[in-house]
């Protein structure tokens, strides 16, 4: 297999790179049927091994599930080709750096690729041939795309857009995927819609562990998460084109439906309950956009792979937010924002408390930074609710360290503000009933100002903490005493 950048080319290469840390645990015999989620949920609480289920009730052996791979930091690492000796904002700051520097790398055409080795077409087509777990105990159905990456091209510009976005198995040839409003795969399939079409869709459901992590990232509107990838590993991603659709398909996936979706118009299906990632199944049932199957192609002894979200303070996502923080930070730079020393995003999802830290230069900076950063820090249910400014000796990625400033430097009179109307999505469970029923997907977001007051921030009581040299001189001193 090729290797480039120490990134894993594919979710294969990945798992072997777990096992051979001792990582990586095989689940014999486990049940699809709640007996797989509770599992994965028990073990991620744990903070255990990636999991790698074979033999699952009522499949043969070779049809099989890994959950648990991202949900650690090391792992995490690994798969973005990440120094593990950085701290988890040294590696906020290295991809965001990294991403700065993007040139689009588009995607190589190849025309053959393990995920050829196996193709359903036409009456042979059947989604419930592979071992799709039924997640969470209220879930609406089987969820094969909670690991997944659903590929769209913009009819209009060509673009090609990857994204994560849940699906839930209807029939044997009939998927239902849930997006959220605004997500680029939303605004692609109703633009199709407009021209009286049907949406041309590829869904991955188990993938290289970068193109994953890439589609749960907001790129900005025409940057491909393809060329993106491209570009973080240094080399193309080798793709094969779908033969109904002319949409890329990573070579080396390992389960990938292609397909249509037509409108709601023609046809739309009850999609969930789920369990979601704030902790609640709080969207419900609706009617959801649907692709009808025309070919599934996969790879032998395929493997799904299942991200399938956990009660908070439990992160089965992304422990280090790459997905939120990097993103945010990047948009401020290029407004040209200055002496931001570090921000990262907490609370469930890596989404909801975003964290900015800066050296404050003139009265209303950190009110300047604030605002922008709420303004931009979107997509997801109750995306972006806190946003805390505090002075860069905090250290943003350590909440303890944040709420001490919170309650030692913000004035409530004076210093947190409260502003309705931004974007929010059926996932927030704070949607009042009669809000959700006319269709009102908005949140307050608040703003607290946990930096020293500008104009007297000199004459702020000091810290009382050991300085340096005397620490350094202590440690010197009684080394014995620190060394264990
Ligand atoms: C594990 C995981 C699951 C996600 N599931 C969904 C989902 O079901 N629906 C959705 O709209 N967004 C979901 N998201 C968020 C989107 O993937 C994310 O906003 C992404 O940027 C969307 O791609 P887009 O910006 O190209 O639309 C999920 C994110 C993660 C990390």
């Amino acid at each position: 297999m090729k290797k480039s950048d120490g990134i894993p080319q594919d979710l294969r290469e990945f798992l072997n790179i777990l096992e051979g840390k001792g990582n990586l645990k095989v689940v014999e015999g486990a049940d699809w049927n709640i007996e797989i989620g509770a599992i994965n949920e028990m073990m991620a609480e744990k903070k255990g091994p990636a999991l790698l289920f074979d033999k699952i009730k009522d499949y043969p052996k070779g049809y099989r599930v890994a959950t648990n791979i991202l949900h650690r930091n090391d792992f995490q690492k690994i798969a973005f080709g990440i120094p593990e000796n950085l701290s988890n904002l040294d590696a906020v700051k290295f991809w965001k750096d990294k991403w700065n520097r993007f040139k689009p790398v588009p995607p190589k055409v190849v025309n053959k690729g393990p995920v050829l080795e196996n193709v359903m077409e036409g009456k042979d087509i059947d989604i419930l041939k592979f071992p799709t777990p039924k997640w969470h105990e209220h879930d609406g159905g089987r969820y094969i795309g909670t690991g997944v990456a659903t590929i769209t091209r913009d009819p209009e510009e060509g673009w090609i857009n990857v994204g994560t976005y849940r699906v839930m198995i209807q029939d044997k040839k009939t998927v239902a995927f849930y997006s959220s409003p605004g997500k680029h795969a939303v605004i692609m399939r109703e633009k199709y819609w407009a021209q009286g079409k049907e949406c041309p869709v590829v869904m991955c459901f188990g993938q290289q562990p970068l193109i994953f992590g890439s589609s749960t990232m907001g790129l900005p509107w025409g940057v491909s998460e393809l060329d993106m990838v491209g570009y973080m590993q240094g080399k193309p991603v080798d793709v094969i084109l779908g033969k109904y659709t002319g949409l890329p398909i990573p070579a080396n996936a390992e389960l990938v439906i292609e397909g249509f979706s037509p409108s709601t118009k023609l046809d739309g299906r009850p999609e969930g309950p789920f369990g979601e990632w704030t902790g609640y199944y709080a969207s419900g049932r609706r009617d959801e956009p649907v692709v009808h199957i025309k070919r599934i192609y996969f790879r032998n002894n395929t493997i799904i792979h299942g991200q399938p979200p956990i009660k908070p303070p439990v992160n089965t996502w992304f422990p280090i937010p790459l997905h939120t923080a990097t993103m945010l930070w990047t948009e401020l730079d290029k407004l040209g924002l200055q002496n931001i020393t570090g921000i990262y995003v907490h609370g469930p999802g890596n989404r909801v408390i975003c964290v900015i830290s800066l050296k404050q230069r003139f009265l209303g900076h950190a009110r300047q930074v604030a605002t922008a950063a709420g303004a931009l820090l979107i997509g997801g249910a109750c995306t972006g609710r806190y946003i805390i400014t505090v002075d860069e000796d905090i250290d943003p990625s350590d909440l303890d360290e944040v709420l001490w400033a919170v309650c030692t430097r913000c004035d409530p009179e004076m210093a947190i503000d409260i502003v309705p109307g931004f974007l929010t999505s059926p996932l927030d469970p704070m949607l009042r009933p009669e809000k959700r029923e006319r269709g009102d997907f908005t949140t307050a977001k608040v703003f607290i100002n946990a930096c020293k007051p500008y104009h007297w921030k000199d004459r702020f009581p000091p810290i009382n903490r050991a300085p340096s040299e005397t620490r350094e001189k202590v440690m010197k001193k009684f080394k014995e005493l620190f060394s264990k």
